[in-house]
């Protein structure tokens, strides 16, 4: 699909990668619709690009992408492109884990919540002439990252997600992608990983989200730039050697 002229609604777009494809996808002349929870990120991103609309709504909360439905599509009835992008990763050592609670929410934000927003708005993009469907998954979701095993697992879960809806929505107008980000210079790497990451280059989020965007209009199904087609590739060759190493790599650094 030719990224010009759409309507686009990204949920996570005030930080990031999901506000980079905000910026570009806005450039290229698209209507750009992004989300967020946080008010000062949504005031940023209002004061930065300011032909982007923004909607303070949670992407992993039922109601909330109801009513996010309901007020995109009354607004906005020509959306066709929706990047499934809001995304946490935590660090989580599993012997001091404390009730369940925290662990919810991770599954909820990195799982439950892209499916829910596709059921939310799958029959309006069937309705449409072509429509897209991009999941923002991770290279954990090949090779896990054991200090990260509850993002690992539910991004593990939207890949498997992503491949069934893909071969269930074959024959209609909604085109499935699954963009495979390795690791990218955002807030989210750096954020509860400042030790473990120490050191480690991630690819910069201009290049990855232009990477992104020339897969899609390429009708790629999987995007894998980086180190990510590497983890493609080893999770099939040498899966274990490769979580070894992934974990090795991220041992905190003084
Ligand atoms: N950076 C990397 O190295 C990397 C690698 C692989 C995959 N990814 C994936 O790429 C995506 C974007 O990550 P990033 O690095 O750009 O992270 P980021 O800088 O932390 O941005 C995450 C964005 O998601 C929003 N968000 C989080 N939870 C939300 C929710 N429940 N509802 C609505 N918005 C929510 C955040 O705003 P609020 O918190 O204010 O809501 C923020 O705008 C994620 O899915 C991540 O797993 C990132």
């Amino acid at each position: 699909m030719k990224l010009n002229g759409k309507t686009i609604l990204i949920t996570g777009g005030t930080s990031g990668i999901g506000m980079e494809f905000a910026n570009q996808l806005s450039a290229a002349g698209n209507t750009v619709l992004v989300t967020g929870r946080g008010a000062e990120r949504i005031r940023k991103v209002r004061q930065t690009l300011q032909n982007v609309h923004v909607f303070q709504s949670d992407a992993s909360e039922p109601s909330e992408i109801a009513s996010l439905q309901r007020e995109v599509l009354s607004k906005f009835p020509a959306l066709s492109v929706i990047i499934n992008n809001a995304g946490i990763m935590r660090n989580l050592d599993l012997n001091k884990i404390e009730g369940g609670a925290d662990v919810a929410r991770e599954i909820a934000i990195d799982l439950s919540g892209p499916i829910l927003m596709t059921q939310q708005f799958l029959d309006h993009l069937l309705q449409q002439n072509e429509s897209l469907i991009v999941n923002v998954s991770s290279g954990f979701a090949l090779v896990p990252f054991s200090m990260s095993p509850i993002y690992s697992a539910a991004k593990a879960g939207l890949h498997a997600y992503t491949r069934c809806l893909r071969m269930q929505m074959k024959g209609t107008s909604v085109k499935v992608i699954e963009l495979i980000p390795p690791g990218t210079e955002t807030p989210m790497f750096r954020g509860e990983f400042a030790k473990e990451f120490k050191g480690q280059k991630a690819m910069d989020a201009k290049v990855l989200v232009k990477k992104a965007i020339a897969g899609i209009e390429a009708n790629q199904d999987e995007i894998r730039p980086g180190l990510a087609r590497v983890l493609g590739v080893m999770s099939r060759l040498a899966p274990d050697f490769m979580m070894a190493q992934i974990t090795k790599m991220s041992t905190p650094k003084p």
